[in-house]
């Protein structure tokens, strides 16, 4: 079912939302559904050929406007520059995506401290650095902030010591933005996703040989797909949920349930 058969297609229109790393993956998908709901779509990213060509396909897709301009999130002047930009030819953001983020599966003991650090910076640093450069913006619009996290916040999972840390801190930031900026009226929340079909996370995270076996662990039975976690981010910007901030919404298809997954394989196994 298509989010435009359950929300109005005009919810997001005339409003801004900017989304870091919004050129591909997760993020692009995330853009495309508020796009479908009339949303104008800024966006920054580390190449501005693939923020052209996603705002290119955009406006063609859903007749809105999108404006991309390069900042990498570690670079705190690239991102004043890229969200001012944004807002000269869309006007202020109602809703920013913290989106950008980096991974690669590395055991502890061999990840160099500049690869911790690298993650660290990317995710943790480039999200505080967004929602600072974004304040003047969503302070005018009483706009939301949406922090894209992951079950690496909250179970550990084997190489993944420097993504769990970033994410983490992502999660307990939100909560400390949350309880610092509801008086300007900006609500902070996290969304969780499981493994996302056609992503870079999956493509780097799980490995063509042991797909039916993650996907047999998963409660719900399959990957998840960029317009499940684009509908989770719709509906928590919305006008239906303006009294939640500081939470997290984990959309896994129960993934991350701690042992379901693999006691549930388990006694399948064992009863047939
Ligand atoms: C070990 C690695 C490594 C690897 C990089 N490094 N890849 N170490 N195994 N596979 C180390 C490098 O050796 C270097 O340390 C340090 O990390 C920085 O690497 P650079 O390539 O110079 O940095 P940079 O260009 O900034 O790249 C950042 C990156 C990269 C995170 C390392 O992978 C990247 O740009 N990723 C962006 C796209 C991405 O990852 N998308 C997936 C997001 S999925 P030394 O010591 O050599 O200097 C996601 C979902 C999580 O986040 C949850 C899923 C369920």
């Amino acid at each position: 079912m298509a989010i435009t058969d359950v929300f109005a297609k005009d919810l997001y229109k005339g409003k801004t939302v900017f989304i870091t790393g919004g050129g591909s993956g997760i993020n692009l998908g995330i853009a495309r559904t508020f796009a479908s709901l009339g949303a104008n779509i800024g966006m920054c990213g580390r190449t501005q050929e693939k923020l052209d060509a996603a705002c290119e396909k955009l406006s063609k897709d859903f007749g809105v406007k999108a404006c991309g301009v390069a900042a990498d999130v570690r670079n705190f002047p690239a991102l004043e520059v890229s969200m001012q930009q944004c807002q000269d030819g869309l006007g202020p953001m109602q809703v920013l995506v913290c989106g950008a983020a980096g991974n690669f599966p590395c055991p502890a003991e061999v990840l160099s401290p500049n690869g911790f650090k690298s993650v660290i910076d990317i995710d943790l640093l480039g999200s505080f650095y967004s929602c600072r450069a974004a304040f003047p913006q969503l302070q005018q619009t009483r706009g939301s902030i949406i922090f894209i996290s992951a079950g690496q916040a909250f179970l550990p999972y084997a190489m993944q010591v420097h993504v769990g840390a970033a994410k983490a801190g992502i999660d307990n930031m939100m909560k400390n933005l949350a309880l610092e900026w509801g008086r300007h009226g900006i609500r902070c929340n996290s969304v969780a996703p499981g493994p996302i079909e056609g992503t870079e996370g999956v493509k780097r995270l799980l490995p063509e040989n042991v797909r039916d076996q993650m996907i047999e662990s998963i409660p719900l039975q399959r990957l998840g797909s960029v317009e499940d976690i684009g509908s989770v981010c719709a509906y928590l910007a919305s006008p239906i949920a303006t009294y939640i901030t500081g939470t997290v919404i984990v959309a896994d298809g129960g993934q991350n349930l701690p042992g379901s997954g693999h006691f549930t394989h388990m006694m399948m196994s064992a009863m047939g």
